[in-house]
């Protein structure tokens, strides 16, 4: 899956150049750098990728996330309308700014059910983010009807898919800006960083001082005597990271085109079995191909193809017991909301219970992560499992 198992001569020559330029602020030092600026290159190549008015690289997914919520004034009390499959940087993005998040069901595509949408808007919701999990687009359409409807923001957390498109269009690019992230799991990797896109020249302006202690940028001056508008963090990205990340989207379409041939391998061979069902799509054509789910009739059967799927050489997991993605297991969360409302601020208890839609499907969904550079042996070797898999749970 991950962008680094294609780093290659092509990544070590331009972080070489980076270093032997000794250059390595995206900022400052205007009269010495032969106008090289790698971030900024990099912003511009990735802006021009998904058509996007503005691109601004941070520091990482959850800082693009955070940047762009704060840029757009979210406030302590605030409510936003997201997955409970998704990161745990979605929430913690949500909660760092004081504001609640509140959780919709997923469906089968393992997103944002729409239908979920409605009935937890209150005069307290500012924005509805779902999520495009495993490189496939959420069902923007409904959601963004809900939203006109409604006077709420759409948002996107895209940090998981860069490269896949919702009806033509990429995601990131749908809602009113749109985080990417560039971490050591992603399609296209820097090491650690992120991007947050957006066509509204003043949330990027206010995205691009706050991601660096409010600095007004001005290469015509010395980054000491820039203005500030407005109290930021650090969230930069270095010259190192931008460098890499011009490499590493030259290469993401070739990155893209393999692993949807992979997938397309490991389909093929697995063939038409009755019963099997995969994951549903609102946009299939759009997806990066990261992973390969299926949804089995029931939790039962689901273990059975575990087992069956390990025994024949290709492990794979069973997306409710994935911690990392599902809020059902986050006791840290849990605890935020017990803390907050002890402050007078009303949040939901997330008990596991109030999941139980979510918990119906990821109990009985099953997944496999596809490789940039699988072997055509191990692809045909993942068919295999799948089918016996199946042999076992149908
Ligand atoms: C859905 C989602 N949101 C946010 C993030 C955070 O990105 P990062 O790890 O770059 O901070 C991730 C990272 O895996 C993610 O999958």
């Amino acid at each position: 899956m991950p962008g680094f198992e294609l780093f290659d001569h092509r990544e070590i020559d331009a972080v070489a150049d980076v270093i032997g330029r000794k250059m390595v602020h995206r900022y400052s030092f205007n009269d010495c750098r032969d106008g090289i600026y790698r971030v900024e290159e990099f912003e511009n190549a990735v802006a021009e990728m998904v058509g996007s008015r503005f691109c601004l690289a941070v520091s990482s997914g959850t800082a693009a996330l955070y940047v762009g919520l704060k840029a757009m004034g979210i406030e302590p009390g605030d409510r936003i309308i997201t997955s409970p499959f998704t990161f745990i940087a979605t929430v913690e993005a949500i909660t760092e700014c004081g504001a609640v998040p509140v959780f919709a069901d997923v469906d089968e595509s393992l997103n944002m059910d729409p239908r979920s949408v409605e009935p937890l808007i209150d005069d307290r919701t500012k924005a509805v983010m779902p999520v495009h999990m495993f490189g496939s687009a959420a069902d923007m359409d409904p959601i963004a009807k809900i939203c006109s409807a409604h006077g709420l923001t759409l948002l996107e957390d895209s940090c998981q898919a860069m490269g896949a498109t919702y009806k033509g269009r990429y995601v990131g690019t749908i809602g009113a800006w749109g985080p990417y992230s560039l971490d050591p799991y992603k399609l296209l990797t820097v090491g650690e960083g992120g991007l947050v896109v957006t066509d509204d020249e003043e949330l990027y302006r206010t995205m691009e001082y706050a991601h660096d202690h409010g600095h007004v940028h001005d290469k015509s001056i010395d980054r000491g005597a820039e203005r500030k508008s407005g109290l930021g963090m650090n969230f930069r990205m270095s010259e190192i990271q931008g460098a890499i990340g011009l490499v590493q989207v030259d290469k993401m379409p070739g990155a893209v085109k393999a692993l949807r041939e992979n997938k397309a391998k490991v389909l093929k061979s697995v063939g038409d079995i009755p019963g099997l069902v995969r994951r549903s799509f609102a946009d299939q054509d759009g997806e990066i191909a990261t992973q390969l789910v299926y949804i089995l009739p029931d939790g039962e059967s689901a273990k059975r193809f575990q087992a069956a799927s390990g025994e024949a050489g290709v492990g794979c997991g069973i997306l409710s017991g994935n911690t990392w993605h599902y809020a059902r297991h986050w006791d840290s969360l849990r605890d935020w909301a017990e803390r907050t409302r002890a402050r007078g601020i009303d949040a939901p208890e997330y008990l596991p219970e109030d999941m139980a839609v979510t918990e119906g499907i990821l109990s009985r969904a099953v997944v496999y992560g596809i490789g940039v550079t699988a072997s055509d042996e191990s692809l045909e070797t993942m068919a295999k499992a799948i089918k016996a898999g199946a042999a076992a749970a149908l």
